[in-house]
């Protein structure tokens, strides 16, 4: 079925925190994970810290403005998990394909995430209230 190899992996989970310094600690000493660095994504008025797990990521978000999606975010659910990025090959083939299927989507077209990545987010409406984004990785 089309389900086979449409989604290639979990690319990160996404979580949502107040300060990266002090969230740190834990992902780096505790859990041990590799640190990859911080990046701000200007567009999304956010800076993401990556910790490396596997083939996946953990993408810590600190919002960088009070009127950044993430400090609203924050403000109604305080820190916590953020949002499910799963790795696609072709990401405008994926988007097409869900508009052709009537799933709402917040980003209709790809944008830039952070690391070079195209990102693109399904509407939570259309996911359980999960929101789920679509990654597709930069060329190195
Ligand atoms: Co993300």
């Amino acid at each position: 079925k089309r389900f086979i190899a449409m989604l290639k992996k979990i690319s990160h989970i996404g979580i949502a925190v107040t300060s990266i310094d002090e969230a740190t600690p834990f992902y780096r000493d505790v859990l041990g994970l590799e640190f990859e660095g911080v990046e701000v994504v200007a567009e999304q008025k956010v800076k993401v810290a990556f910790f490396v797990v596997g083939e996946s990521r953990i993408e810590l978000l600190e919002p960088t403005a009070v009127d950044s999606p993430v400090a609203r975010f924050l403000e109604k659910n305080g820190p916590g998990v953020h949002h499910v990025a799963y790795e696609v090959a072709d990401l405008e083939q994926r988007l097409k394909q869900f508009k052709a299927e009537g799933v709402r989507l917040i980003d209709e077209s790809p944008r830039m995430g952070a690391h070079k990545t195209q990102i693109a987010f399904v509407h939570p409406k259309a996911s359980g209230r999960v929101l789920t984004e679509l990654c597709q990785p930069g060329k190195h």
